[in-house]
């Protein structure tokens, strides 16, 4: 399976994407993890996404893009794949056609997670990330044991600098301009599976993975 999954901030594809990439036997690729793991390790490529992610703004195509077509690239993608955060934007997705026809392959399904504005900003702000093994917590709906400790590893919990809420408004705003027309353009190719994403994770597995099925190859 080939896919790709979109969403506002805060839909839950992060954590969806754990759960789908394990039942389908898929490697999970998330351009956010990506940027996020060279910010940490200093390297040139994070030092030039950190301005863009700090202030809510896409980090620009051509660094992305090339990115992307480098991963999917790798010997474990072939078969295989989930996106989680690309493409971001209608040029992206025609890079993605690109790659995809480069490799002589083509997308499965494109599954779009429905959550209105307000649910976003209440998981984002409680949202806790694992600096060791990056499981991604809630404060309310998914707590740890432990105040900021993370249940799987033992690993220290953070708060994303992008999750204080004026960040917040401007990546939902960033995600209306950019990021949303993706759902028409997708929509209008016959690719596009909707899910609405209110309720439990499990729920939201559980209908994501039902609606994913007759893609399964
Ligand atoms: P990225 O990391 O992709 O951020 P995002 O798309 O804004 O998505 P999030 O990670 O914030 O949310 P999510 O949908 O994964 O939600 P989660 O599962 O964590 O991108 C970050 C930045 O990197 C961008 O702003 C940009 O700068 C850059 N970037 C990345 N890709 C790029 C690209 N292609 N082009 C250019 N720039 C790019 O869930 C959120 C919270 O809710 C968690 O606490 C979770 O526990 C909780 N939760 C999840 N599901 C539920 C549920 N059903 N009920 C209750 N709580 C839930």
């Amino acid at each position: 399976m080939r896919l790709v999954l979109v969403g506002p901030p805060g839909a839950g594809k992060g954590t969806q994407a754990e759960f789908i990439a394990e039942h389908f036997a898929i490697p999970k690729i998330s351009t956010g993890d990506i940027f996020r793991s060279n910010v940490s390790g200093g390297t040139e490529l994070g030092r030039l996404a950190k301005k863009y992610m700090d202030a809510g703004d896409l980090v620009p195509d051509e660094v992305t893009n090339a990115m992307v077509r480098d991963r999917l690239a790798q010997d474990d993608a072939v078969e295989g794949f989930l996106l989680d955060g690309f493409p971001r934007n209608v040029l992206q997705a025609r890079e993605l056609d690109g790659i995809m026809a480069s490799l002589d392959r083509s997308l499965s399904v494109v599954l779009d997670l429905e959550v209105d504005h307000d649910e976003v900003v209440r998981r984002l702000s409680g949202r806790r990330t694992c600096k060791q093994c990056g499981h991604v917590w809630h404060v309310e709906y998914d707590p740890t044991t432990r105040p900021d400790v993370c249940d799987k590893c033992g690993g220290a919990l953070y708060h994303r600098d992008d999750d204080y809420p004026d960040t917040v408004r401007h990546r939902l705003e960033v995600y209306s301009a950019q990021t949303s027309p993706l759902v028409q353009f997708y929509d209008g190719r016959g690719q596009l599976v909707s899910i609405d994403a209110l309720g439990t994770v499990e729920d939201v597995t559980e209908r994501a993975i039902a609606a994913l099925a007759p893609f399964a190859g």
